[in-house]
């Protein structure tokens, strides 16, 4: 099964994919931890992103690609997978399409959780005092919440015009979003 879970920064997309992999067994693929990965290693092209990420913009569509493209390669995701964070924009979109088909596996199911942006904001405030992730300052939350609103909400029409769409709710505890997603998956499972 090929899902692409979607949603406003902080609604869960990470702690929810986790939970799927474990009851699905797919890969977990997050554009935002294989770019994260690439600030660590210290590579020009992770320094490159750094600097966007610390803004809260949208990293440049082929550096993602080239990143989401090798890690598709690899033979754990020949049987299906959980992309997080990608697609971030229509574009993105249009070319995880042009991929998929020319390997003869499209999206399944697009998953979109939704939730407002006090409680986000809330999450991320939590999650900053925690850990400390270098965008998750108020400013940057900001950003990335704007760019969000701009870019990556357009892509919910896109799948909802290709019939593969799905939405649940990202309020209340993390097992109760997982169990709205567990029967979405289920009631899926035979598509
Ligand atoms: P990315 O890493 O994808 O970040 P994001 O989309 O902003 O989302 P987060 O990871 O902050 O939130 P999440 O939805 O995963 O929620 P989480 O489970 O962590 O992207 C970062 C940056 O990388 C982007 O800004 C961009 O610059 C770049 N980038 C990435 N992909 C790109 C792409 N495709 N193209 C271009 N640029 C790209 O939960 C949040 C917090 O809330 C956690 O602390 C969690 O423990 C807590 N929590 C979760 N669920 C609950 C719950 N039900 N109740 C209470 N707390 C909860
Ligand atoms: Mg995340």
């Amino acid at each position: 099964m090929r899902i692409v879970l979607m949603g406003a920064p902080g609604s869960g997309k990470g702690t929810q994919a986790a939970l799927i992999v474990k009851e699905l067994g797919l890969p977990h693929i997050s554009t935002g931890d294989l770019l994260r990965a690439a600030v660590a290693a210290g590579s020009e092209l992770g320094k490159q992103a750094k600097a966007v990420m610390d803004r809260g913009e949208l990293v440049s569509d082929d550096i993602v690609l080239g990143l989401l493209e090798e890690r598709l390669a690899a033979d754990d995701a020949a049987g299906g997978f959980i992309l997080d964070g990608f697609p971030r924009n229509i574009a993105q979109a249009e070319a995880l399409d042009a991929l998929l088909d020319r390997l003869g596996q499209p999206v399944d199911e697009a998953l979109q959780i939704d939730i407002d942006e006090e409680q986000v904001v809330k999450r991320i405030a939590k999650r900053a005092a925690l850990e400390g992730r270098s965008d998750d300052t108020e400013e940057t939350v900001r950003n990335r919440l704007n760019v969000y609103a701009e870019q990556t909400a357009p892509v919910v029409d896109y799948y909802a015009q290709r019939g593969v769409l799905s939405r649940v709710l990202g309020d209340g505890s993390i097992e109760e979003v997982f169990e709205r997603i567990r029967a979405v998956l289920q009631l899926h499972a035979d598509d």
